[in-house]
């Protein structure tokens, strides 16, 4: 086997944004020589990397041929050609998170018959070959998911009356019951070649009262402590019955009754584990070297409280991107931006995110507040 510190030895990524670009500081760290593949010549990770290879993702042979000049391949999106992962997990090379694991959580529909075949509580659902077929005598209100490529909610709708109905795309696509939670947890583990795990805490994602999006993300959730360990036994359950390699986050619901229901899983690097850059012994991006090169897992307490803000573009503004009251955050004590590279703003575009760090969590949250106030991503 290769050693992992030497000079001829190279990591493989499938994606080059911002997930990939919080990775580089940590392969630079360790000194791996790292490639990247992103269809977007001016990807966040295209200049900043030891190779940038330009190609489609979902393309077999792309995918085949970049994995054939690499020790590992890893991933920092889950939209890849699994067939081709597949071909070059028989040829001998090391996938991780592995190609079964992806063909499952690629598709909505699969990922929730795993949840239930492995009895892991979630929202109950209906699968649907086409989004025509969901009969008008469903009880309404569900949320209606495409199975496959949503990232972001884009894929995801609430679906008040059978009106709705006829305004879904004619897509694959699974319906839930739709959960009034009490709140959103996600729970990222780690686990290496070698079968060891770490959980993370547990962290709240709170959401904007109107924009359905989240607005911040709070590490530790502000919940229960018997909570709090039945969703890292639930989030490390889900690891395990997948046999994964790398990271994996899993968002939850709490529901009104406290019962924890896994919502779905992402086999990667998170945005809810952002905070861990600054907040934690070792930061979710290190974790993930960690497991897939089957290192020693590392410290995944927190150092102090921290809360991490979602910088996204604001509504009427599309081009080149320009970044207001940088100064005045930089201002305040324990808090660090980052900024994710990409050139042209779009409304709701992850375009960065600012992390909050206090020993205080109600401060943390205060300063996150004037964070997301003062910052605006707009166009020039
Ligand atoms: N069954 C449900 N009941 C209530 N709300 C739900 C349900 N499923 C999803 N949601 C809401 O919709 C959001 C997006 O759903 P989901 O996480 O499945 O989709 P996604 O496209 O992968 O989103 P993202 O990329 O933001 O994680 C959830 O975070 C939650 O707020
Ligand atoms: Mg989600």
């Amino acid at each position: 086997m290769k050693n992992y510190f030497s000079s001829n030895f190279k990591l493989g990524v499938l994606g080059g944004g911002q997930l990939g670009r919080m990775l580089l500081t940590e392969t630079q760290k360790f000194d791996i020589y790292t490639c990247i593949l992103d269809k977007d010549a001016n990807a966040p990770c295209s200049k900043i990397c030891e190779e940038f290879h330009q190609g489609d993702l979902m393309d077999f042979n792309t995918v085949y041929n970049f994995g054939k000049q690499v020790d590992i391949l890893t991933i920092e999106i889950e939209h890849v050609n699994v067939d081709a992962l597949f071909k070059l997990q028989e040829e001998g090379l090391k996938v991780y998170p592995q190609p079964e694991v992806l063909q499952i959580i690629q598709h909505k529909g699969k990922q929730k018959d795993f949840f239930n075949k492995h009895n892991i509580a979630t929202a109950p659902y209906q699968r649907f070959e086409t989004s025509s077929l969901i009969g008008k005598d469903n009880s309404f209100p569900m949320v209606w998911k495409s199975a496959q490529f949503g990232y972001d909610g884009t894929g995801v709708k609430v679906i008040k009356s059978a009106n709705d109905l006829q305004d879904l795309p004619d897509t694959e696509c699974i319906t839930e019951q739709l959960i009034p939670f009490k709140n959103e947890l996600a729970v990222i583990v780690a686990r290496n070649a070698q079968g060891e795990t770490k959980t993370y805490p547990v962290v709240e994602m709170e959401f904007h009262p109107e924009a359905n999006q989240v607005e911040y993300v709070i590490c530790p959730a502000r919940i229960d402590d018997n909570i709090a360990k039945k969703a890292q036994k639930m989030a490390l359950s889900v690891a395990e019955a997948f046999n994964h390699v790398g990271l994996l986050a899993v968002e939850m619901f709490q529901t009104e009754e406290d019962d924890i229901l896994v919502n779905e899983v992402a086999p990667r690097t998170h945005n809810s584990g952002h905070y861990s850059i600054e907040a934690s012994y070792t930061s979710q991006f290190e974790q993930h070297l960690r497991s897939i090169l089957n290192l020693p897992l590392g410290n995944t307490d927190s150092k102090v409280a921290g809360v991490m803000v979602n910088l996204v573009g604001a509504e009427g503004y599309s081009g080149a991107v320009v970044y207001h009251g940088m100064e005045s955050i930089l201002n305040i004590a324990g808090v660090s931006p980052h900024i994710y590279g990409k050139k042209d703003t779009r409304p709701f575009r992850k375009m960065g995110h600012v992390t909050v760090v206090h020993q205080d969590m109600n401060e943390a949250r205060q300063i996150a507040e004037k964070v997301k106030q003062t910052i605006k991503v707009i166009s020039r």
